[in-house]
């Protein structure tokens, strides 16, 4: 079983007399409907910190679709038990006046990471991330967070989040977990309808083949137009997005001349998925 607190004074006081003790306090953001990748997270954290929490809060703030939200997973009971073989000391599932009490009225708006790739496509989306994780990070105190590759632009945004605020949360991001078929693994992949799951392993590839062929710094546009026809060819829907580029800043590169990432954005069926693979210098 893993302990559950659901008031925001009430894990203050825990991770006030952990810290008393002198742990040092992790914490695994999530909105729950958890899996492996989430899973990874927690026990990076494991391995890393003295004390666990792992948050749930499925943020309204971050959805710029109505139905998605509604849409989103709920499974607590579920992901209290995947949470308790790992060794996790606190799950934090905050009521919604927890995060935004009455008359709560103030923003956080992180500069830098409108480059066209999830800005574009989700107005406000990381508005609603970055006032939530830094709610999150100072409720929990912690010494560290921990955030999935999988979401690189949204880890980009909480490092920038933590430098210029002088939150004293150290960041880490961790690698992203797939399925065996190369489907990065999200609480998205359940609503695939069974022919639509058997072409998603798809993005992934044309992303990996991809990569391989920038990492020598030849122009990227006709291998970039290419791996964006292979996705339609597989039968996904549409592309929002696929794009080289730099990996420290996310500035839109022509080659891999310096290190790079190819991040992806997609439709298959009624589901949005997004993925991104490093890619070597040239
Ligand atoms: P959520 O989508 O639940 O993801 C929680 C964390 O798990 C994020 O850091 C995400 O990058 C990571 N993650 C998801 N899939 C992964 C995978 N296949 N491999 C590795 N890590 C993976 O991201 C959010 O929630 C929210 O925006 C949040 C940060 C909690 C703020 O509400």
């Amino acid at each position: 079983m893993v302990a559950i607190e659901r008031g925001r004074l009430g894990l203050r006081r825990t991770v006030s007399g952990w810290k008393r003790a002198g742990a040092r306090v992790g914490v695994v953001p999530t909105m729950g409907a958890l899996h492996d990748g989430h899973l990874s997270l927690v026990r990076a954290a494991r391995a890393d910190a003295d004390r666990v929490v792992v948050t749930l809060f499925v943020n309204p703030r971050q959805f710029n679709n109505p139905e998605d939200l509604a849409a989103y997973p709920r499974t607590e009971a579920a992901d209290a038990d995947l949470l308790a073989p790992l060794g996790v000391d606190l799950l934090y599932v905050p009521g919604g006046d927890e995060i935004y009490p009455p008359g709560f009225d103030t923003s956080v708006v992180v500069g830098g990471i409108d480059v066209g790739l999830e800005d574009a496509f989700r107005p406000g989306h990381f508005d609603g991330v970055a006032l939530v994780v830094a709610k999150l990070l100072i409720q929990t105190a912690a010494d560290r967070a921990y955030f999935g590759e999988k979401d690189f632009q949204q880890l980009m945004l909480v490092r920038r989040l933590v430098r210029d605020l002088d939150l004293p949360t150290g960041i880490v991001g961790c690698a992203t977990v797939r399925e065996p078929d190369g489907l990065a693994l999200s609480s998205r992949n359940r609503r695939l309808a069974a022919g639509d799951r058997a072409r998603a392993p798809a993005l992934h590839a044309a992303l990996a083949a991809a990569a391989g062929r920038l990492a020598d710094g030849r122009p990227a546009a006709p291998v970039v137009d290419a791996a964006r026809a292979a996705v339609l060819a597989a039968g996904w829907s549409s592309v929002e997005y696929l794009a080289l580029r730099r990996a420290s800043d996310l500035a839109p590169l022509d080659a891999a001349t310096e290190p790079a990432r190819l991040l992806a954005a997609a439709w298959l069926g009624g589901v949005r998925l997004i993925d991104n693979v490093a890619v070597r210098a040239g």
